[in-house]
């Protein structure tokens, strides 16, 4: 048998050298990140996307389309200096936005580095498409909300999307990591919002006292333990704290849905990432009715909780544990953090897209 054929590629200084136009070097990136294998998901999904953002950061291009750039072509220097990004990224395996120090989110650039995640929580779709729709159907008193809680908000882009989204809220961004606090004071500082977000540290809501808020958001640490094994190096470059769940990835979020209650005003909403651990979240809450916030990437990753919600799955949980003998009463002297298995969704969960939405 006749041994594979071998592809080969241009090495950087041959691409620097004889790749003249910004559309040869976006084919030279492309192929070289389709051949190292490297992994995506920080803002981009695919090798042409990174290629593309790399390429305009580089070039001192603004963020957007590349096409009207393609034909350009570029000096020695320019072409240089996007070949050892390209070979950076490769050599490195860390996020785009780690090696450009920015991210953009709905519009917004966000200052970027290792000390919190990179920002892409889907919760910022949220805030411009799926809560407006569901606010239509389930409305709210004109003034809501004026108080916001970006609660685990790292850099603090959540926290700085909603101060923008809703200009008469004061917002709080809470996180236990002093590091990603400090990058969340510079990016709020960048955007002028210090008369209105405050950021403050500690364990989830132990620094927020008895404050209560119209609407909590949050991104919490949700990924289990078997796919936190399986991470990409990419992902692996990002705080640990800031991914880690625990054995079903709801560690923090079996504390969340617990604490909630009394950091909420009466029509007040937790709006809470879970990605892909929809499983897991049902299995963990049986006694709590929620909504599903559909965004473009799934329509089982966000989660929207009521005030009266939480308050009566508290309920009905204490009152189940008061008779003895039954599957609550066990079920509340559980250790926590020890979950069951998932189980396939059922009734108790509400369609909160509305009429005429993606199927
Ligand atoms: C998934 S990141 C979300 C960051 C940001 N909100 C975003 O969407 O880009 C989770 C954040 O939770 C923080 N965190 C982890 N454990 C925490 C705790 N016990 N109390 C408060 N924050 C915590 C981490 O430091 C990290 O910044």
């Amino acid at each position: 048998m006749s041994p594979a054929f071998e592809r080969r590629l241009a090495d950087a200084p041959a691409a620097a050298r004889e790749l003249r136009a910004l559309r040869d070097l976006l084919r030279w990136a492309i192929s070289r990140f389709e051949c190292a294998g490297i992994a995506y998901g920080h803002g981009t999904d695919n090798a042409r996307d990174e290629a593309a953002a790399l390429l305009l950061w580089a070039l001192h291009l603004p963020p957007g389309p590349l096409a009207p750039w393609l034909g350009a072509r570029l000096t020695l220097l320019e072409r240089r200096a996007v070949v050892e990004l390209v070979e950076r990224r490769i050599a490195l395996r860390t996020p785009a936005a780690y090696l450009t120090g920015e991210a953009w989110l709905r519009g917004m650039r966000f200052a970027c580095d290792a000390r919190a995640l990179v920002p892409r929580s889907l919760i910022a779709e949220a805030l411009d498409e799926a809560l407006p729709q569901w606010l239509e159907l389930h409305p709210r008193t004109p003034c809501w909300p004026a108080a916001i809680l970006d609660l685990c908000t790292g850099g603090g882009s959540l926290a700085i999307l909603a101060a923008d989204r809703f200009p008469d809220a004061q917002v709080v961004g809470a996180d236990l990591s002093a590091e990603a606090l400090a990058l969340a004071a510079t990016n709020r500082e960048s955007h002028g919002l210090q008369q209105r977000v405050e950021l403050v540290q500690g364990d989830l809501f132990a620094p927020l006292r008895a404050h209560r808020f119209d609407l909590i958001l949050c991104n919490p640490p949700y990924v289990n333990e078997a796919s936190m094994q399986a991470l990409p190096p990419e992902f692996r470059a990002e705080p640990r704290a800031a991914l880690a769940g625990g054995r079903d990835g709801m560690d923090l979020v079996r504390r969340i849905i617990a604490d909630a209650p009394a950091h909420l005003a009466d029509e007040g909403v937790l709006l809470l990432e879970i990605g892909h651990e929809a499983a897991h979240f049902e299995a963990a809450f049986p006694e709590l009715e929620f909504h599903y916030l559909p965004v473009t990437a799934g329509d089982r990753m966000l989660v929207l909780v009521e005030a009266a919600q939480l308050a009566a799955a508290a309920a009905r949980l204490a009152a189940a544990a008061a008779r003895p003998g039954t599957t609550a009463a066990r079920r509340a002297r559980r250790p926590a953090g020890a979950a069951r298995k998932p189980r396939p969704p059922s009734a108790r969960r509400t369609a909160a897209r509305p009429p005429g939405r993606r199927p």
